[in-house]
């Protein structure tokens, strides 16, 4: 819990703890003094309350596509299941047109990381896929994703599958407050590496609600240092993707699509957590998810 000299300090500032708020936290007495780092939102009540109900919603988009996913079905199916129930339910695709992402869903099959474009490929026995929802409810945001199992599924796939929600878990359980944002990719990295697999770099977690995209970046590595504190009312997505093979990524020709570049397998669970007084709220987290 304490921050060392050497350490980043954990307002933000990108400054060594000893250049910026050692000395006062010294004269004022940490942890009763700290505030919140600069640039990362708090929710306040009414926030929380509308960010939880959209991603409720993004949830249950999750569970639908449950029994709907299936050997034979493309992703483009996918796309028009998560676009139709978000719309009959008063919610926007996030997205549909963000950055000219141009559908409703991320798909990302096998070997594909994250980012995946729904298209015409069929789904077939022994694949595994994840989807991504991200969705907008009265102007607030909700992210989660979840991986399915097509068939009859390798070990090794499902081996890669379980350990990574294992590693999504084990991390939610460190968000807390004043734990430090460096926890996070600690455990996961432990983990991965314990069961022979590898985490993804080059994408991260994200600070969500008011925004989809917001501050600040959330690690699945261990990054080294002990990172900025979680503050009550924080909410943000842990979204771990693990290798089969190695860590690194390629990126399609379309801009978009994140692949393995030894063409492994890759899996990744997401959820947005809300920090609390005591712990977490997982907002995304259904009765149903198994
Ligand atoms: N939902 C993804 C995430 O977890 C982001 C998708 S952005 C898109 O952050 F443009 F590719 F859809
Ligand atoms: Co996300
Ligand atoms: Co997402």
């Amino acid at each position: 819990m304490k921050l060392l000299r050497n350490d980043l300090c954990w307002c933000g500032s990108g400054k060594k703890y000893k250049k910026c708020h050692m000395e006062s936290d010294a004269l004022s007495g940490t942890p009763k003094k700290i505030i919140a780092p600069k640039g990362i939102k708090i929710k306040n009540s009414e926030e929380i309350a509308g960010i939880a109900k959209c991603c409720k919603l993004t949830g249950n988009i999750l569970d639908m596509l449950d029994e709907k996913i299936t050997e034979g079905i493309t992703t483009n199916d996918i796309n028009e299941l998560v676009h139709d129930y978000t719309i009959r339910h008063g919610a926007i695709p996030a997205t549909l047109g963000y950055n000219g992402f141009p559908k409703s869903v991320c798909t990302s099959l096998n070997n594909v990381i994250c980012h995946g474009i729904p298209d015409s490929t069929v789904l077939k026995n022994g694949d595994i896929i994840n989807v991504d929802v991200t969705s907008i409810l009265n102007g607030y945001y909700g992210d989660a994703n979840r991986m399915y199992m097509i068939g009859e599924v390798s070990a090794e796939a499902k081996k890669l599958v379980r350990v990574t929600r294992e590693c999504l878990y084990m991390a939610i359980e460190q968000v807390k407050p004043y734990n430090d944002f460096g926890k996070i990719g600690e455990v996961i990295q432990k983990h991965a590496d314990k069961n022979g697999f590898s985490v993804v770099r080059d994408y991260g977690g994200h600070g969500i609600g008011l925004n989809f995209h917001e501050e600040p970046h959330v690690h699945h590595y261990n990054v080294g240092y002990r990172g900025l504190h979680m503050f009550p009312g924080m909410i943000f997505t842990i979204e771990p993707m693990i290798n089969a093979g190695k860590y690194q990524t390629k990126l399609l020709k379309d801009g978009w699509t994140a692949v393995t570049i030894d063409g492994l397998l890759s899996a990744q669970w997401e959820h947005t957590i809300c920090v609390t007084e005591k712990g977490a709220d997982i907002l995304t987290l259904t009765s149903k998810e198994k």
